[in-house]
Parts: C-alpha cells; structure tokens; sequence
C-alpha cells in the first residue's frame, strides 16, 4: 500500500531508510517514557487517526507499554473512541489519559507527562488542532513530533506556522526535538504528494525570512487512504492494517536512534 513510485529498489536501501524493528524496542526499553506528540495547528488533518495507529503499532506489534494523552478537548476523538470500543468488548492495547486543557481540572502538560514517563514506554499525544499552549509545552517535552497532513494545500497551508511554532518551543527541549510531516490519506495514484511537497517547499522560501523547511519523511513511507483507516472509527484496525505505519515508525526512529548513538 506504500507510495510504490518511491519504493526502494533494493532490499538494501530499504534498510538503509529503516531501523531494525529489534533496535527500536531495546531503544526505547532501555530510555523508557518516549514522549511523541501528533499534531498541527489546524483541525481535519488525520492527527486522531494517525495516533490511533501508531499506538497500536507500538503496542501490538513492538509489544511495549503505551498510554495515549488525549489533549483535544473539542472532540475529544480518541477518549470517545477507546469508550465506544470498550463498551463493545473491544480489547484495546494501550491506556488513555484524557488532559483537559481548560476548566478546574486543567493543569499544565509537563505535570501531566512527568508521572507517566516512569509507567509506560511509549506516550503518545494527540494534540488536537487548536491549543497552542499544549503544542508548546509538548514541543519543551517531547522527543518526537509528527506532524501528519494530506497532500492538499487546504491542510498544508498551517504547517509552516506550526514549525514556526515548534521550532521556537523546542529551543527549551533538553533533549532535542525531531519534527516530521508526513502525508496521511494519499491516493498513490495521483502525484498529489509529490505536487504538495514541491509546492510547499517552494512556498513562501524566498519571502519569509522565518521560513523553515518541511522537515518531509521519505516519500515512500506515506500514509495511503486505504478504507480500513476510514473504517477504524467502527473496526478496531487489525495486525495486517498497521504495516504501513510500520514502515513509518521504522523510517522515523532511523535518524533518532543514530543521532543518539552518534552523541554517546
Ligand atoms: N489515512 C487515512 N485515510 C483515509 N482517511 C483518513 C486517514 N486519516 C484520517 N482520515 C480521515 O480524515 C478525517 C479527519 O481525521 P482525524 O484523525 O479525526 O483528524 P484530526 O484529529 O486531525 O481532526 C476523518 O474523516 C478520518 O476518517
Ligand atoms: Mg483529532
């Protein structure tokens, strides 16, 4: 189901763009509490879906303990999702920690972090679309930041404000942010994502005196719009549907786990 007009034309630079799935669970195992946070300052964009996935990869297929913070409190999507699939009898694979980000049980995202980092291998946050508080302080605390769009300039023209956004948060990171847009929904064939990229990378480069570069993953590790990530609202998506983001995982974790052996 990957973008087969970018697909490696061997075995060996497959592996070249991809972490050993071994390598990223002793990785992570051995660091615990690896904050990733999906999101992009606009709403649509497929962040709840990807979140959804990407916790059930790390959980079902890497076999590590994960909690999804669920920070969007317009809709809410993954805590209505885990409810509505646990009312069903659905065996669901991570825990769900809803962070309301106003009213009288709103507090700050690093406090609500900070215990879990001991708990679980993995925390993923769904960033929702539209506070900018909670994307900053995810920016200040996490490892990881994706930022998943489809190849349409209706939910692309936000992500050169929200790396704007990230890259200024993240000068408070200790550890260092990675920050990767990738497409979701992607019909591979049409050349959409590859119009996209080009547009944004030459959108505004000349002008803007801030602009910073899509940080793009590999066009082969795209996310399809294959009907089950549709259906996953009803279907809780199988083994077989996450191998895409597999790929996605293993492609990301690649330039993180060598930075940091390179660092050591
Ligand atoms: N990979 C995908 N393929 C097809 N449709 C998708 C995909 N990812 C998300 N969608 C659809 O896009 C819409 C918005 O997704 P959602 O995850 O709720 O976005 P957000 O959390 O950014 O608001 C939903 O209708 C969802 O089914
Ligand atoms: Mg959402």
């Amino acid at each position: 189901m990957s973008n087969w007009r970018h697909e490696p034309k061997t075995e060996k630079e497959l592996r070249r763009l991809m972490a050993p799935v071994q390598s990223i669970v002793k990785w992570v195992k051995t660091r615990r509490g690896f904050i990733i946070g999906v999101g992009i300052l606009k709403g649509g964009t497929g962040k709840s879906t990807s979140v959804l996935y990407l916790a059930l990869y790390f959980a079902l297929v890497l076999n590590l303990k994960v909690v999804v913070v669920d920070t969007d409190d317009n809709s809410q999507s993954i805590a209505r999702w885990v409810a509505t699939h646990e009312a069903l009898g659905d065996k669901i694979p991570f825990t769900l920690i809803v962070h309301p980000t106003k009213g009288a049980d709103a507090i700050p995202l690093k406090k609500r972090l900070k215990p879990l980092k001991s708990e679980y291998d993995v925390i993923i946050v769904d960033l929702g679309g539209g506070d900018k508080e909670t994307f900053i302080d995810l920016c200040a605390e996490g490892r990881l930041l994706f930022m998943p769009s489809a190849p349409s300039g209706w939910e692309t023209d936000r992500i050169q404000a929200t790396l704007q956004t990230a890259s200024r948060a993240a000068i408070l990171n200790t550890e260092g942010l990675d920050v990767y847009n990738f497409f979701v929904k992607c019909d591979f064939n049409s050349t959409l994502p590859e119009e996209e990229r080009e547009a944004m990378a030459e959108d505004l480069s000349d002008i803007d005196e801030d602009f910073v570069p899509p940080p793009f993953l590999h066009p082969y590790f795209d996310i399809s719009k294959a009907p089950h990530h549709v259906r996953s609202w009803n279907t809780v998506p199988k083994r077989a549907d996450l191998e895409e983001w597999g790929l996605l995982v293993r492609h990301a974790m690649k330039g993180i786990i060598e930075e940091e052996d390179e660092a050591a």
